[in-house]
């Protein structure tokens, strides 16, 4: 009987979650602003989520730095490590066989790749809070930057365009890292409240402007500072009412027209999590039911340590559905775009704009 009701559960999140991400994916094939990108029509392949496996810019811009010579160089260096060969060969010509080649060129210490793309070896010490290490994280946050520069893309806003940008939670500093190489010009600062974060971030990455911040609003930033803010898995941790006060304060920070990225778990991580076996099924029911009754869902999950010593009831694990989310923002903000499972076959993106 449980086995049949989990199967149930499995069968509803699976429906929910594919109705999202086909309405997404048919909004996002029909974007005509990808072609600029340089995204050919047979190197299409889906990705985890199912969109179209990316233009990846922010890769092929720091890639295209590289000559043909560079590129063999790179190449012999991953073939002289079996490990990373084998990785490297199952990319097969895809955006993130780029990323690999990026990422392994620094990881292996080869010159070109450290200097001419400008990106950095990004190793912070075990101590050091990092969302991703070893040699698939070596080059930074490429999918990331990524990420964040096509979503403004899929509005036709260019991320060049960007005079002062903000990282929200920017851990140690990985996405900024990239951004960093790629687009030299844009003024790039980063917070977090995870001390020990900024302060290797801050040592280690010269490019970009880093301030420790507090838990709860607000920032100490000028009203209508910031062109563009980014959050890449933060407003998945707020509760509730803290996401909220904090959403205010973006609506302070950014000027009139700014743009505002975040992230957030919604009903197609129940799908990753379920499929992913990273949450029972019991515990998926408890969410959706949650989702279809109130809009959210959130508990505080890491206890009494907190996340790497930051500690706060507020900040935990939470879910929210895009209906709560724009019921509380509009017409505040306005949607430009909205991206179910766009994070890693799991969390949504949307990208807003500062009425
Ligand atoms: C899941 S990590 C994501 C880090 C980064 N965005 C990335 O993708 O690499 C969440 C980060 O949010 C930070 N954080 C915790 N409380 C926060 C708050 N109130 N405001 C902003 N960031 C917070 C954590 O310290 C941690 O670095």
């Amino acid at each position: 009987m449980p086995q049949d009701h989990h199967r149930k559960t499995r069968r509803l999140v699976e429906r929910a979650a594919a109705r999202a991400l086909r309405a997404a994916r048919s909004a996002y094939e029909l974007q005509p602003r990808w072609r600029p990108l340089g995204l050919a029509r047979q190197q299409r392949s889906l990705d985890a989520a199912g969109y179209i496996d990316h233009p990846a810019p922010v890769t092929r811009l720091l890639a295209a730095r590289l000559d043909e010579a560079d590129v063999s160089e790179i190449k012999d260096a991953i073939g002289r490590a079996p490990k990373l060969a084998g990785q490297f060969a199952s990319a097969g010509g895809t955006p993130s066989e780029q990323r690999l080649l990026l990422s392994f060129g620094i990881w292996l210490g080869v010159d070109a790749a450290c200097q001419k793309t400008g990106l950095r070896p990004l190793q912070p010490p075990p101590e050091v809070h990092a969302m991703a290490r070893g040699p698939l994280a070596a080059a930074g946050g490429l999918y990331e930057a990524d990420m964040v520069v096509e979503t403004l893309a899929t509005a036709e806003i260019d991320f060049a365009d960007m005079r002062s940008v903000l990282d929200f939670g920017c851990s140690s500093g990985r996405v900024l890292s990239v951004l960093a190489a790629a687009y030299p010009q844009v003024r790039l600062s980063g917070c977090d409240p995870n001390s020990g974060a900024i302060a290797w971030a801050s040592e280690h990455l010269p490019a970009a402007s880093f301030f420790v911040s507090p838990q709860h609003p607000p920032l100490d930033l000028p009203d209508g500072s910031l062109d563009l803010v980014y959050a890449i898995s933060i407003w998945s941790h707020f509760a509730p009412a803290l996401g909220l006060r904090w959403l205010e304060e973006m609506h302070r920070l950014l000027r009139p027209g700014g743009l505002l990225l975040l992230t957030t778990h919604g009903l197609t991580s129940l799908h990753h999590y379920l499929a992913s076996g990273e949450r029972l099924p019991t515990q998926v029911e408890e969410i959706m039911a949650a989702l279809y009754r109130h809009g959210t869902w959130y508990a505080n999950e890491f206890g009494e340590d907190g996340d790497w010593g930051v500690k706060d009831p507020e900040w935990g694990t939470a879910f929210l559905t895009a209906e709560w989310l724009l019921a509380h923002l509009c017409p505040r903000f306005h949607v430009l775009a909205f991206l179910p499972g766009r994070n890693q076959g799991n969390q949504d993106v949307y990208l807003l704009r500062r009425s």
